[in-house]
């Protein structure tokens, strides 16, 4: 385990996630859509005060929900590495 994803074991929800493979993913397949709507970078999305994601599992829904709509045929462990980064950057769920 590298000590990016040992950062993340506050959350233990996301304790075995790879946050860089995360990051990866998500600046490949998820960021331009977000950043047209959102205009910056797109990480308003997130941070929006009525964002929809409330937990670390709604979090994983949603990404999973995206991903699907997107037909991007995703692991469940990419899911889950996408989650975990973002929740790290953004969300800061602990659970
Ligand atoms: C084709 C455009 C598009 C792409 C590509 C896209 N999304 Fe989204 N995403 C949206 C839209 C639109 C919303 C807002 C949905 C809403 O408000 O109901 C959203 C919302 C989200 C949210 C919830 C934000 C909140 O309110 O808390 C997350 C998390 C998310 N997307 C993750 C991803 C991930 C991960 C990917 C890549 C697999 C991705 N998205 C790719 C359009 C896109």
């Amino acid at each position: 385990m590298s000590l990016i994803s040992a950062d993340a074991m506050a959350n233990d929800f996301f304790a075995t996630a790879d946050i860089v493979a995360g990051k990866t993913l998500l600046d490949k397949n998820c960021i331009s859509c977000h950043a047209s709507s959102y205009g910056g970078d797109g990480s308003e999305i997130y941070t929006r005060p009525f964002h929809k994601v409330a937990s670390s599992k709604g979090l994983v829904a949603q990404v999973r929900a995206c991903n699907t709509n997107l037909n991007l045929q995703w692991f469940e462990e990419d899911e889950m590495n996408t989650s975990a980064y973002l929740n790290e950057q953004y969300y800061k769920f602990e659970e």
